[in-house]
């Protein structure tokens, strides 16, 4: 098990442009150090603001040793706090979801208001003071319909991400959306072999049938080929989007935390569907267009989402283990739209379920073939992979960045 300071002087060796040490994809040390270094401290996706539409509706989202509860509040207002009674510890919310009209604790029934105030402890004596004993907050931001929380004391700048993505978002109604289906799989591999794999097509061709019937694997199309190239195609869509009044260029942030980029599908293709049309007739979009292909975007380390003319697919990526990684998937239709009517739900989300699937196992077959005492670092392909070098640059210069406490005067400049 590494100590930290091992994890650093790894970091600090790595090979540029290759895929990182064994123990960087295995060790529970450097899993340890992810989490406080990463996990703990960035903006993380937690769920959809629509999946929690009424006061009392609440969701818990574990993340390494803490549990938070996310949970709309009579006044609208979506707060988390530490799943963590303030008497003597027990889980509150034991249930992954539900509605509660109170949080009530499980083990002597402290009371607390959905705003986190304790409002009843049974004979606590004289001296009890219920004003010092209300839920802990954690940080929680609504992110144009996406709810994202953060486990520091203090939370990096999420502002310049929040407008970027209020103008990208704009067009897509997350607000009056609903989820139609949500998925949960666990991955055996490390966090970062999920991000890796998805960070490239190098492999659609190759394992994903009924996502290439509509998906480019082209990486000048899909903005990952890491040089800001574009290709012809995508610079058309992306003008002609544009000019509809949907913000589509390829932006990164200067961290290369965050990405926007909307990109076409293939062919004319509408969405993620088996024939190419679109999944749900009544569209969550303002889009003037069914072909508009995909808003891809990412926020390191917890989200990638595809927003199309037509419905939103949100994942959402937990770590739970040094080679276990959990992908949860929810796919948001308009919230007005009816089941067997507007869409079919085999049809909205079969195409992405099989995707899944193929990405779990070769996830989790690159994760056995890492841990052979064989393996050493291969080259990423400058043609396909350059969207791994940025997330293996990105991961390496921020646990650096966060290990030596560098990081204050970058982090303030996000
Ligand atoms: S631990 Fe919650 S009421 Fe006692
Ligand atoms: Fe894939």
């Amino acid at each position: 098990m590494l100590r930290e300071s091992d994890v650093l002087s790894t970091l600090m060796r790595r090979r540029p442009d290759h895929s990182l040490a064994q123990e960087l994809y295995c060790d529970s040390g450097v899993f340890d150090a992810d989490l406080s270094h990463i996990w703990y401290r960035e903006w993380l996706f937690s769920i959809p603001a629509c999946e929690i539409p009424k006061a009392g509706n609440y969701v818990v989202h574990d993340v390494g040793a803490y549990s938070v509860v996310i949970v709309r509040g009579n006044d609208g207002e979506i707060r988390a706090f530490h799943n963590s009674c303030r008497h003597r510890g027990s889980v509150l919310c034991k249930s992954k979801k539900g509605t509660h009209p109170k949080l009530v604790c499980p083990y002597h029934q402290w009371t607390y208001e959905l705003d986190g105030r304790l409002l009843w402890a049974r004979e606590m004596g004289p001296d009890f003071d219920a004003s010092k004993h209300g839920l802990k907050h954690v940080h929680c931001r609504d992110v144009s319909g996406m709810v994202y929380i953060c486990l520091a004391d203090v939370a990096p700048p999420i502002e310049d991400f929040a407008a970027e993505a209020a103008r990208y978002m704009a067009p897509h109604d997350l607000a009056n959306s609903k989820v139609a289906h949500e998925s949960t799989i666990i991955e055996h591999g490390n966090w970062k072999l999920v991000w890796e794999n998805n960070r490239e097509c190098y492999h659609c061709a190759g394992n994903h049938p009924s996502l290439c019937r509509t998906f480019p694997e082209d990486p000048r199309a899909i903005g990952s080929d890491n040089s800001g190239e574009l290709s012809g195609l995508q610079r058309q869509h992306s003008q002609r989007c544009e000019a509809a009044g949907a913000p589509s260029a390829f932006l990164e942030s200067s961290w290369g935390d965050w990405r926007f980029v909307r990109t076409p599908l293939l062919d004319g293709a509408e969405s993620y569907t088996m024939d190419g049309k679109v999944a749900s007739t009544r569209p969550n979009s303002t889009l003037p267009f069914r072909d508009a292909g995909s808003l891809l975007k990412y926020k390191y380390p917890g989200c990638w989402n595809h927003l199309l003319s037509d419905h939103v697919i949100l994942f959402r990526v937990t770590p739970i283990g040094p080679m276990e990684t959990e992908v949860r998937t929810t796919w948001l239709v308009h919230k007005d739209a009816v089941e067997g009517q507007d869409y079919d739900l085999k049809r909205l989300t079969e195409v992405w379920i099989a995707t899944n699937n193929e990405d779990r196992e070769v996830v989790e077959n690159n994760q056995r073939g890492i841990r052979s005492p064989a393996y050493e670092p291969g080259p990423y392909s400058p043609i396909h992979e350059g969207g791994n070098i940025q997330f293996v640059d990105w991961y390496a210069s921020t646990m650096i960045r966060s290990i030596t406490g560098t990081g204050a005067a970058t982090l303030a400049a996000e």
